[in-house]
């Protein structure tokens, strides 16, 4: 295991890791509330302003977290942003876009596509890169790997 495989490892054991989730939705608020309940500092990220004033503000849009989840989420260090310049913040950034299907009924890549290229210009080595949006097998490597080397890092 590389130096920088086993820090990582280390931030995780520790929760010094700051885990960044990019789409705030139905699937990504959930999973930054699971992550904080689990000790970790999280940031979010959404294009959506109306999302990240609701949740700086410890309000809630989804049924399944309360306004006071947010709030404790806040106490323990998450925060939510439309700034992605911060996106070097985070030790994992994991993706949580949408993939609605097309008229042809396969998914819409374009905002897979859109958050990977916004990641591979802000990519600092020994982050971790997750897909969680819902979409064919073997995206990770095809569609998202191309994009993040861009930024000249494997
Ligand atoms: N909702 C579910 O129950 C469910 C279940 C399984 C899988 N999924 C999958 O999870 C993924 C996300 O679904 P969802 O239901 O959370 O969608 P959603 O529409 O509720 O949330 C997506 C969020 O991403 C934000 N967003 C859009 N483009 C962005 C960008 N470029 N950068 C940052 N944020 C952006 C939107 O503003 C929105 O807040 C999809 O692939 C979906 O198919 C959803």
């Amino acid at each position: 295991m590389s130096d920088i495989e086993k820090d990582f490892l280390a931030r995780i054991k520790s929760r010094k890791a700051r885990v960044g989730v990019i789409g705030l939705g139905y699937v990504g608020l959930p999973l930054a509330r699971v992550f904080s309940q689990a000790g970790f500092r999280v940031l979010g990220f959404d294009i959506d302003p109306e999302k990240v004033r609701a949740l700086g503000e410890g309000r809630s849009y989804i049924k399944s977290v309360s306004a006071g989840t947010v709030q404790a989420m806040r106490g323990r260090g998450f925060e939510a942003t439309a700034d992605f310049d911060r996106l070097d913040e985070p030790d994992a950034v994991l993706i949580c876009v949408p993939t609605p299907l097309t008229e042809t009924r396969d998914p819409d890549m374009t905002y897979i596509e859109r958050t990977s290229e916004a990641i591979s210009t802000r990519l600092r080595k020994g982050q971790l890169v997750v897909l969680e949006s819902t979409t064919y097998p073997g995206t990770t490597e095809e569609v998202c790997r191309p994009i993040l080397e861009k930024s000249g890092l494997r």
